[in-house]
C-alpha cells in the first residue's frame, strides 16, 4: 500500500476545518475545497484560531502553528484538489445527494489508487461507495468535535472495503495523534446508537417534565462524569444534526425506540437548532 502524503479535505466548515487542522499540523499536505473564497478565508481564519490558542497555551511553538498554516492550500474546485491527492475526506453537510455528486466529481479525477473516505456521522458507507467505481477503496473516517481535541476516529467499513484500506486508514489516524476504532457499516455506526438515544432520552425527560433541562444536564455532569451534560452536548451537535440522526436510526432498524422526542421535533421546527442560532436547550 503506498504511503498517504497528500490530503484532499472537502468541505471547511467546523469539523471539515479541524481535520485540515489536524493533518496540517502532523505533517501532511493538505488540500482545502470550499466552494466560496469567503468560506475558504472563514476556514482558514479558524484553523489560525486554534492553532494560535495551542502556541498561547504552549502546545505547539510558532514555528509548528506557521508550518502548518503553509501546508494547506485552498481550492475553489474539486478535481485541481484531488488529482493528486491520496486520500480524499468529505466533509459536507449530511445531505445524501450532496455527497452523491462529490463522490462522483472525485473519484473521476482523483488517482486510481487513492482512498475515499466519508466523515458522515450517519450516512451509510456502503450506500455513498456504490456512487463510485471503487468500493473497495472507500470508508468511513468519522471525528469527533471539537477535532483538535477528541482522540476518536471512528473507522466505519462498507460492505466492500478492503482490508488494507482499513489499516491505512487505521494507522494514518493514529500518526494523527488519535486512537482509531473499527466499526462495520450499520445506522448510527456506534458512536451515534449510543450516543443519541441518551440524548433523546435526555429531552424526553424534559418533555414529561422529569426535571429541568440544567437539573438533566447536571445529572449526568456531577454523576456520571461527562464532560457536557447531554443537553448542552445536544446544543453544541446542532438539534437538527441529532433529529436527522435519529431519523436515520428509526428508519434503518424499524425500531420505535428510536423514535425522536416530540419537543426535539418542535424545537428544530421553531429554529432553535442550538449554538449555532444562539438557542436550543439553553441560550448563547
Ligand atoms: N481547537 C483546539 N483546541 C480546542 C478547541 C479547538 N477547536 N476547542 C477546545 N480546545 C481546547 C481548549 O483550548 C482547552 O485546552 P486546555 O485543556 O489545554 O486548556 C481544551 O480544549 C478544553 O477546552 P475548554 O477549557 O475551552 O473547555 P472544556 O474544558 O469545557 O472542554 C470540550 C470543552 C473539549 C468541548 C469538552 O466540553 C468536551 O469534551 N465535550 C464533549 C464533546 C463531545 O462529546 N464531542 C462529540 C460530539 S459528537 C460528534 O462530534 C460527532 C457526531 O457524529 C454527532
Amino acid at each position: 500500500m503506498s504511503e498517504v502524503k497528500t490530503v484532499a479535505v472537502i468541505g471547511g466548515g467546523t469539523m471539515g476545518n479541524g481535520i485540515v487542522h489536524v493533518f496540517a499540523m502532523n505533517g501532511f499536505d493538505v488540500k482545502l475545497v470550499e466552494t466560496k473564497q469567503e468560506f475558504v478565508d472563514r476556514a482558514m481564519n479558524t484553523i489560525d484560531k486554534n492553532l494560535s490558542r495551542m502556541v498561547s497555551k504552549e502546545k505547539i511553538s510558532e514555528k509548528d502553528r506557521s508550518e502548518a498554516i503553509d501546508r494547506i492550500q485552498p481550492h475553489l474546485n474539486i478535481p485541481g484538489a484531488v488529482m493528486e491527492a491520496d486520500l480524499i475526506i468529505e466533509a459536507v453537510p449530511e445531505n445524501f445527494e450532496l455527497k452523491k455528486s462529490i463522490f462522483e466529481e472525485v473519484d473521476k479525477h482523483a488517482p486510481d489508487q487513492a482512498i475515499l473516505a466519508s466523515n458522515t456521522s450517519s450516512i451509510s458507507i456502503t450506500k455513498l461507495a456504490a456512487v463510485t467505481g471503487r468500493p473497495s477503496r472507500f470508508i468511513g473516517m468519522h471525528f469527533f468535535n471539537p477535532v483538535p481535541v477528541m482522540k476518536l476516529v471512528e473507522v466505519i467499513n462498507g460492505l466492500d472495503t478492503d482490508e488494507e484500506v482499513t489499516k491505512s486508514i487505521m494507522s494514518i489516524s493514529e500518526k494523527l495523534g488519535k486512537v482509531p476504532v473499527p466499526a462495520n457499516d450499520f445506522p448510527g455506526f456506534v458512536s451515534n446508537r449510543v450516543l443519541m438515544p441518551m440524548i433523546n432520552e435526555a429531552i424526553f425527560c424534559v418533555h414529561e417534565g422529569v426535571a429541568e433541562p440544567e437539573h438533566v444536564d447536571q445529572v449526568m455532569k456531577l454523576g456520571m462524569a461527562h464532560p457536557m451534560g447531554p443537553l448542552r452536548l445536544a446544543d453544541f451537535i446542532g438539534l437538527d444534526v441529532c433529529l436527522d440522526i435519529l431519523n436515520v436510526l428509526y428508519d434503518g432498524f424499524k425500531d420505535p425506540k428510536y423514535r425522536a422526542c416530540p419537543l426535539l421535533v418542535k424545537m428544530v421546527d421553531a429554529g432553535k437548532l442550538g449554538d449555532k442560532t444562539g438557542e436550543g436547550f439553553f441560550t448563547y
